[in-house]
């Protein structure tokens, strides 16, 4: 989905998936875990367009959002002018300040494309966490996702924003030519109006789900130990949350 995130198509991002994501529900699950643990400051990854950054900011808590993309970073900043917003790789990343709490969400760890990426994105984050800081990212859940996807699947998704129409069809099947359990996902993105529907972008992208057992195992080897694993409905995929804390 990395085209989706610069050159302009990080707009459409940020209508559409203002509707497939409720944005204060992510924000109140997440701020539970946060109180939890009782962490007065957090880093989220890949921040996006700054929507949970809104909520965060609002509660009080000292927030910081990284993302890749340079893009996203100047929406949530115009977003939110009082927020601090880092252009970032979560695998190679140092912050001037350690944080009690880092946030992955939305699915970025589906980046994470080799093993190699996911130990140094877990070392930077290690690293980057005070003592006892806790660290909490979801993932699609390959069990049970590769199952509906098995033979190729179809699936549209609408969302009717500021009176515009867009959809977005998407065709996910399994990459079997490549390392780990990878899926394509090609995705077709149009805008319907009175005069018919108009493609916007294709985006062609090759993306990771992972078991449960792989995360216990690359935590284990990086140090953190799991607190709890959720299971948490959301759009479109069947996604688990992790939370772990830095050992
Ligand atoms: C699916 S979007 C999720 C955005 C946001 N969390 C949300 O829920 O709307 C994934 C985000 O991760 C960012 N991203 C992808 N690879 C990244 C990396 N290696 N380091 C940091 N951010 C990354 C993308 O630019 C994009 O903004």
């Amino acid at each position: 989905m990395q085209n989706l995130y610069s050159k302009g198509f990080e707009k459409l991002y940020d209508e559409m998936y203002q509707v497939f994501i409720d944005y204060e529900n992510e924000f109140n699950f997440y701020n539970s875990v946060i109180k939890k643990n009782k962490a007065t400051n957090v880093l989220e990854i890949g921040c996006g367009s700054g929507h949970l950054a809104k909520h965060f900011i609002a509660s009080g808590i000292d927030y910081y959002g990284m993302d890749l993309s340079s893009d996203m970073i100047n929406l949530s900043r115009k977003r939110n002018p009082k927020g601090t917003f880092i252009q970032g790789n979560m695998t190679d990343f140092s912050l001037t300040t350690k944080v009690d709490a880092t946030l992955i969400t939305g699915r970025t760890t589906s980046y994470l494309n080799t093993n190699l990426s996911v130990y140094n994105m877990l070392n930077a984050i290690y690293n980057n966490l005070n003592k006892d800081g806790i660290l909490c990212f979801d993932f699609i859940d390959a069990n049970r996702f590769f199952a509906v996807i098995k033979d190729g699947k179809e699936m549209i998704h609408n969302a009717n924003i500021n009176e515009r129409n867009y959809s977005r069809i998407s065709f996910m099947e399994p990459d079997k030519k490549n390392e780990n359990f990878m899926f394509q996902w090609n995705s077709k993105y149009y805008e319907t109006n009175n005069s018919g529907s108009k493609i916007l972008i294709e985006d062609i992208s090759t993306v990771r789900a992972f078991t449960k057992n792989e995360w216990e195992l690359f935590l284990k080897l990086s140090n953190f130990k799991i607190i709890e694993i959720v299971d948490r409905k959301s759009y479109a995929f069947d996604t688990y949350v992790i939370v772990a804390q830095k050992q």
